[in-house]
């Protein structure tokens, strides 16, 4: 093509195209030859949006603070999502899951062999021994951030215990295998392999995504793949690692009544933590966990 060289980057920096990205495109260009999916330029992030999406994880993370303050034997799920309700709104952002495809509720509590998407309510009692994974999303400015962490409540099984503890390992190693430049299957293999090394299994059906500029955005993140293995990993990407890595089989399904709530079908528990991750040149950055 001969347009554009000398014309504004895409970007938004202001330089001419042949001094800011243009390298960059071509190197992208390279991977795409080669039959890799690569990423489009609308899913890139500059500085100054992760400095608007960081606000948003502020609100984010404070959330997941609250809840760990107060989560506790006897405690309802409906009070966790009342602490998000509130810790959100009154500083100044938006729960992103509520109303989202009909989502009821400002906040997902997934316990024991729910997978995920589990939804808060005055029925459901925390008791001694659960495990529970808080997945909170916040909007603001329409910026999107998105983590989750795992609760132990009282007293808590070895298994169990090390079932939450591998699987937030499998997330540091994950971290650890987003490289600029790599692929995602590099990381979903580095998260697979911890998890299947130690017993457990990974969830297929269901992963991670872009996120940032929507709540969910491309790619659609696997944590099944293999090195070598989906989309191409370029700097001003960012997307979720949150993996559902499962006591026993990986095998899955979906309440029909609600159309949300998801659980192992064998019944054993199941774990999940999430961060959301920024690509620099250098590596990854977290930007909310
Ligand atoms: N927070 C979840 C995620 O990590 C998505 C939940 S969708 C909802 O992607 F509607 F259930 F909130
Ligand atoms: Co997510």
């Amino acid at each position: 093509m001969k347009f554009g060289r000398n014309m504004p980057c895409w970007c938004g920096s202001g330089k001419k195209y042949k001094l800011c990205h243009e390298a960059f495109d071509k190197k992208i260009r390279h991977y795409e030859i080669l039959g890799h999916e690569v990423p489009d330029h609308e899913i890139l992030k500059t500085r100054e949006d992760v400095e608007m999406i960081k606000r948003s994880a502020a609100i984010n993370m404070a959330c997941l603070d609250a809840v760990g303050e107060a989560i506790r034997v006897g405690m309802t799920t409906q009070e966790i999502d009342d602490i998000v309700y509130n810790t959100t709104t009154k500083m100044g952002g938006i729960p992103a899951p509520l109303n989202y495809e009909n989502f009821p509720k400002s906040v997902c509590t997934s316990v024991n062999s729910q997978v995920c998407h589990g939804i808060p309510s005055d029925k459901v009692i925390l008791k001694d021994g659960d495990i529970v994974n808080v997945d909170c999303s916040t909007i603001l400015d329409g910026y999107f951030s998105d983590s989750s962490r795992m609760f132990l409540i009282g007293d808590v099984s070895e298994d169990r215990k090390r079932l939450v503890r591998v699987v937030k390992e499998c997330v540091q190693k994950g971290l650890e295998a987003s490289q600029p430049w790599g692929f995602l299957g590099d990381m979903a293999q580095a998260v697979h392999e911890h998890a299947e090394a130690n017993g457990y299994s990974v969830v297929r059906e269901i992963g991670g995504h872009g996120v940032g500029f929507e709540f969910h955005e491309d790619p659609w993140v696997s944590y099944v793949a293999n090195a070598g293995e989906e989309m191409l990993i370029v700097p001003g990407m960012m997307f979720t690692i949150e993996p559902m890595v499962n006591m026993g089989r990986p095998d899955i399904y979906t309440d029909e009544d609600n159309g949300w709530e998801v659980y192992t079908e064998d019944g054993k528990p199941s774990a999940q933590w999430e961060i959301q991750i920024y690509i620099t040149e250098d590596g990854p950055e977290v930007i909310c966990w």
